[in-house]
């Protein structure tokens, strides 16, 4: 387990922003960290980079106790935070000079592990711009490439794509997947599951400091989607066609919509060829039966929501 937490507990004050939380990490995942505004990702991505102490439990990487051992661990992570701060007057060169001088990185190295980022973080044609003229996605870019200097086993990015451009979104999974194939473990939080559900290996869903799932994006979504909707076509009678599906066990309702029959099933079996056999006997013809395309974001929501009750 390269990240551990065991009764890992945060207070401000009287309020509990984490509360014996438990996650177990394994080398090589990519785990996506997902919980609304105030949930608590911040507080723990901040402790397990060394930055915050726990008020209680125990929070280790790679093997280390954050607190007693924090020094052995910063040179294996990097951390992208969730804010990028203001450099006036240094360009992007510079500035990654700047930050692998603070890893001890000198002289032909460091010229080669600077043009090596910037080449992986597509950014080499901005080196000799202004660090605060970049756009916000490039900023974004060019934070993960200061963390990739020192070569980090494990990335900790915390929300790395919010306030970004669709495409810019894109071009951010993009590397991140890269960094995933390149072998390194990350740890990355959104409030959104549906912008992670390609990139991640499992994912943990967390509200008011407490885990709520832990599994993969499969499983958060066969666990969302309570029972499943198919849309039939025919171009015969659509009242009769209804009638033959609505009493077929398993079929919760029907209607017609749309020039269709839209039926609610009570499981997600993926299996539709009763509805197919139903349609036969009765002469109906079939022009198409398809599941509705499940709407991520509606999933989470139903997700966390049905967790909480
Ligand atoms: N320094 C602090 N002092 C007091 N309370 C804090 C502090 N930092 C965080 N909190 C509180 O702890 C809780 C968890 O905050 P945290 O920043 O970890 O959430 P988050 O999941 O990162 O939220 P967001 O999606 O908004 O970034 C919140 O209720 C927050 O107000
Ligand atoms: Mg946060």
């Amino acid at each position: 387990m390269i990240i551990q937490t065991i009764n890992l507990t945060k207070r401000y004050g009287k309020l509990v922003a984490l509360d014996n939380l438990h996650l177990n990490i394994e080398e090589g995942e990519c785990f996506g960290y997902i919980g609304p505004n105030g949930a608590g990702k911040t507080t723990t991505i901040r402790i397990l980079a060394t930055l915050l102490q726990p008020t209680w439990g125990e929070a280790r990487v790679c093997g280390h106790v954050v607190g007693y051992e924090s020094r052995k661990i910063r040179p294996l992570i990097g951390y992208v935070p969730d804010f990028f701060g203001a450099y006036e007057d240094m360009v992007v060169q510079e500035y990654l000079e700047f930050f692998a001088a603070a890893y001890n990185i000198t002289g032909r190295k460091r010229d080669q592990i600077v043009g090596d980022v910037l080449e992986l973080t597509d950014l080499s044609y901005k080196r000799d711009a202004l660090v605060d003229s970049l756009s916000r996605g490039m900023k974004q870019r060019l934070s993960i490439a200061r963390v990739l200097l020192h070569d980090p086993k494990v990335l900790f990015l915390d929300e790395p794509a919010s306030g970004l451009d669709p495409r810019a979104r894109i071009e951010i999974r993009a590397l991140l997947k890269e960094l995933h194939r390149m072998g390194k473990t990350i740890l990355i939080s959104s409030h959104i599951l549906p912008e992670l559900a390609d990139l991640c290996t499992s994912i943990g869903i967390i509200e008011r400091g407490e885990m709520r799932f832990k599994g993969s994006v499969t499983e958060a979504l066969r666990r969302a989607r309570v029972g499943s909707v198919v849309h039939v076509k025919t171009p015969d009678d659509l009242e009769r066609a209804r009638q033959a599906i609505i009493n077929l066990p398993g079929v919760q309702t029907a209607e017609v919509r749309d020039s269709m029959v839209v039926a609610s099933l009570e499981s997600d079996t993926g299996d539709f060829s009763f509805i197919a056999q139903a349609m036969l006997a009765q002469s109906l013809r079939i022009h198409e039966i398809k599941q509705e395309e499940i709407n991520l974001e509606t999933a989470f929501m139903r997700l966390t929501q049905g967790i909480v009750q």
